[in-house]
């Protein structure tokens, strides 16, 4: 199949296999979804769940969590980890609000240059916060990339070209292109895992380069390019 076909074919699995995830809702709002993504950085999805819900019960928008202290944020941030990215969201609420008017940006680049926002989380809160299309790839992503359309077991070290192959896989539609960014993210969460993917349930295992090469183990630690 083309590109478009497998992502096509990606967002009919996610109508199916997908979970219900509160940040996934429709109605959820750019600054849930930011707050999720920095969440979820270093944490799993069960851990995220309660403290997104408490946090956001707080702080509903940036200036709410601009306003308070860090003692209060590095407190309600529990035992979610590496604290130190509950300081650096209040930063980023701070420059919400300084340089935005404590609204969340829809533009990549505006959302890239807020402290703390890197380019993967710039693209899902530009995507999945506001709709727009985008190609977001994290570590999942770029594994289900390196399978299907490269052959390879594993991705090599993250590239500019990362974002070209995703974009090569996208719907037309843009409905169907925003949900194909969660679509991929999925499929690469709970099947096209690290470890022992879980060929028998992919939507895409017959047009998987890495698949029709016989599966290959990995040639050792990725090179450099
Ligand atoms: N949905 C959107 N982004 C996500 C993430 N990083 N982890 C799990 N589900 C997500």
């Amino acid at each position: 199949s083309t590109g478009p076909a497998l992502g096509e074919a990606l967002v009919d699995w996610y109508a199916g296999a997908a979970r219900d995830l509160p940040w996934r809702r429709p109605d959820t709002d750019p600054w849930a979804v930011l707050v999720s993504e920095v969440m979820l950085q270093q944490t799993p999805v069960v851990r995220v769940e309660p403290v997104w819900r408490e946090w956001l019960a707080r702080w509903a928008t940036p200036a709410a969590l601009a306003a308070a202290s860090p003692a209060e944020v590095i407190r309600a941030w529990g035992k979610l980890g590496y604290p130190r990215r509950a300081l650096r969201l209040r930063e980023t609420a701070v420059a919400l609000v300084e340089r935005h008017g404590g609204r969340v940006p829809d533009e990549v680049p505006a959302l890239e240059a807020l402290p703390g926002v890197g380019t993967y989380t710039a693209r899902a809160v530009a995507c999945f916060g506001h709709g727009q299309v985008q190609p977001v790839v994290d570590t999942n992503v770029r594994r289900v990339v390196a399978r299907l359309v490269h052959g390879r077991a594993e991705a090599l070290p993250a590239r500019a070209a990362d974002l070209t192959d995703v974009a090569a896989l996208t719907p037309a539609d843009p409905d169907r292109a925003v949900r194909f960014s969660v679509a991929v993210m999925e499929l690469g969460a709970l099947v096209c895992v690290a470890r022992t993917p879980r060929c028998g349930a992919c939507p895409v295992r017959l047009s998987c380069a890495w698949r029709l090469a016989g599966s290959p183990a990995s040639d050792g630690p990725p090179k450099r390019v």
